[in-house]
């Protein structure tokens, strides 16, 4: 594993195993204990869109493996004024030990991975999010004990998250419902992958036909960053497409609820659920931390 650039990078091996280095890295830090595994290296973060959880959860996660780093605006960066990824790439690898990039092209990813020499993770871009996804495999886990068996539903916008848990969720054994209106399907590429899994995949545009029997609910904001001006357009497509308590009763009784944030109350969730859920939606946001040390330490470590 050299970067990591989208979740179908990643085998269920390497996936279990970086969820299970997650665990240590929590279990060291809920203890006190010192695990500066990266000591002296630093990471660059290069956003092109807000964040607030991953932006915080890097750099931190950064001090506590005993390195540091350094939060890159694409405003202030050269990379805003038109230079080219390709020399970015090479100039940042002289001085960083790695770079975890948000932005909205994947190939801009693939292309600071491809002319780069140091490890590459991507922190969101159009296609995928596969930092949250390793993050919200962790808290299932920690919720449910095993994936094996368990039914994963999403309810929304066939978005970078539903890409992303789509193949996360299918590699590691959990059936996958997803439920998207017309128009707003999840990636090509995406839905070529979840067919060779047959009937451990269904996608439709029946709500609560998706969400029976589901363990794990997920949704996400109707409209993305960059697809502010749909917002009206899109509210009045995803109307059905909410997590309520009408999707809660066809889930099955103790079926978990995850969102990345940031969340649009009584949109995409109602306020109701979305409270009775919080210890879950809170701890799969506190897992982002443990999540991406473990991919840090795991592409990083010398
Ligand atoms: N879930 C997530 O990526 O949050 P931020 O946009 O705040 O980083
Ligand atoms: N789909 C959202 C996720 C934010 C973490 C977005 O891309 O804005």
């Amino acid at each position: 594993m050299k970067h990591l650039l989208k979740m179908s990078d990643l085998s269920r091996e390497e996936i279990i195993s970086l969820l299970n280095l997650a665990d240590q890295l929590k279990y060291e830090q809920k203890h006190g204990i010192t695990h500066h595994r990266l000591a002296g290296q630093t990471l660059g973060m290069i956003f092109q869109k807000s964040s607030t959880r991953t932006r915080v959860s890097f750099e931190a996660g950064m001090y506590q493996l005993g390195g540091s780093a350094m939060f890159l605006s694409s405003r202030d960066l050269q990379i805003g004024r038109g230079e080219p990824v390709q020399d970015t790439a090479r100039v940042l690898s002289r001085y960083l030990d790695g770079i975890m990039i948000r932005t909205f092209a994947q190939q801009e990813v693939e292309d600071l991975a491809r002319y780069g020499s140091i490890p590459v993770i991507n922190g969101l871009t159009d296609y995928c999010h596969p930092c949250q996804i390793l993050a919200d495999l962790l808290t299932i886990r920690e919720y449910k004990g095993a994936f094996e068996g368990l039914k994963f539903c999403y309810i929304g916008d066939g978005n970078n998250m539903a890409n992303s848990h789509i193949v996360g969720a299918l590699t590691v054994g959990m059936k996958v419902s997803i439920a998207c209106p017309k128009g707003y399907h999840p990636h090509p590429d995406v839905l070529k992958f979840a067919e060779s899994y047959g009937d451990q995949f269904q996608l439709s545009d029946q709500v609560l036909e998706m969400a029976a029997g589901a363990d794990v609910v997920a949704t996400d904001v109707w409209a993305s960053m960059g697809q502010e001006d749909e917002a009206a357009q899109r509210a009045a497509a995803f109307a059905g497409f909410q997590v309520n308590d009408a999707v809660m009763e066809a889930a099955n009784p103790g079926a978990m609820v995850l969102h990345c944030l940031p969340a649009h109350r009584e949109e995409e969730i109602t306020e109701k659920v979305f409270e009775a859920h919080a210890d879950e939606i809170f701890d799969e946001a506190e897992n982002r931390l443990h999540a991406q040390k473990a991919v840090m330490v795991r592409l990083m470590q010398k």
